[in-house]
């Protein structure tokens, strides 16, 4: 098989993909950043039509991209490889073009157990080298036999020489498995980023709608501390979402965020409280809770981050409530068991 040739419709770029390459990779390696988060066929992110020649959807997940989709002409640009030259329709990100993707080492600085099962790491980054990326952005750590795992960063860019990132123990992860058994303070780890195409928009004044479930609140973290860094006037309505308790492991610091704001508003929802939760707050699905409170989500802007059915279902009823389609930003977390 030889090089294939894609044109992007409306703009008129044309690239090349080698291969068995993505469209989505192909895009990337030329320069032109089409939206993406997952990389894997789980969140939507990459959703986009051709319009001319045939793809192979390869991993597209049937929950992403259904058969009426299919038949539609949509693909998920990160698994669809182009079985001849194509056009495709999509648009270009804006406002992480010019950042670099870097590979960089960096050492682990601290380790904080923050619930049974999630670790706040803090690295810390290479003096005189500073680290450009977006809140919402994240990094895949580079491990050992050419493995990835995908992090958000959870703390501002203004953090400068530090980032922070939320693991979340998985049964048999990879890494989360090292971080909460084997990690050391000053290990070197290698990472890749920053990544994705899920950030804050900095350039609209719409009030946003944050929700996040488990280790999910990290991008929103790195998103509110920049908005309460620049006394943003954005009213933001942050929900984010635990089975129990203790896995709303930053409760503390988002009710200090909404004692500095005027204009935040946090709400925590617990799906399964147990009676040792001893909780009177809200209860139920995270983004119906959020929901519950703004039925009419039109003029918002909505951040989801967290498990790919909290993100599909957030999607589709938000969209319901009147949110447009280009202001929906997701993050899913995929994991082997998701
Ligand atoms: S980036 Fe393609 S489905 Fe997530």
């Amino acid at each position: 098989m030889s090089v294939t040739s894609i044109r992007l419709e409306p703009g008129g770029q044309q690239f090349a993909a080698d291969p068995g390459q993505s469209i989505l990779e192909a895009a990337l390696a030329a320069g032109i950043t089409l939206p993406y988060g997952c990389r894997d066929g789980a969140c939507g992110a990459c959703k986009g039509s051709v319009l001319a020649g045939s793809v192979d959807h390869g991993r597209a997940r049937a929950d992403t991209l259904s058969d009426a989709e299919r038949s539609a002409g949509k693909a998920l640009f990160c698994c669809a490889v182009p079985l001849g030259d194509v056009v495709i329709e999509g648009r270009v990100a804006a406002g992480v073009a010019d950042i670099p993707v870097r590979k960089l080492p960096a050492r682990v600085q601290r380790l904080e157990r923050a619930a049974a099962d999630v670790m706040v790491m803090t690295l810390k980054l290479p003096a005189n080298d500073r680290f450009v990326f977006l809140p919402g952005q994240y990094i895949d750590l580079l491990l050992a036999g050419g493995k990835r795992r995908s992090y958000s960063i959870a703390s501002s860019p203004s953090r400068e020489g530090e980032i922070e990132l939320h693991i979340r123990k998985l049964e048999g992860g990879v890494f989360s498995t090292q971080a909460f058994e084997t990690l050391q303070e000053k290990d070197i780890l290698r990472f890749e980023g920053p990544l994705g195409t899920t950030f804050l928009r900095g350039d609209s004044a719409r009030p946003i709608l944050m929700v996040g479930g488990g280790t999910g609140f990290a991008p929103l973290q790195a998103m509110l501390e920049t908005l309460l860094e620049n006394e943003s006037p954005r009213p933001v309505h942050l929900y984010v979402g635990a089975r129990t308790r203790d896995g709303l492991y930053r409760d503390e610091l988002a009710r200090r965020f909404a004692a500095a704001s005027r204009t935040l508003r946090y709400v925590p929802v617990l799906s399964e409280a147990t009676p040792d939760c001893a909780w009177n707050g809200r209860t139920g699905l995270v983004h119906l809770a959020a929901l519950a409170d703004l039925p009419d989500l039109s003029g918002f802007e909505a951040y989801v981050c967290g498990a790919p059915a909290m993100v599909d279902a957030a999607r589709r009823d938000f969209a319901a409530a009147g949110l447009a389609d280009d202001a929906f930003f997701a993050d899913a977390f995929t994991t082997a068991a998701n």
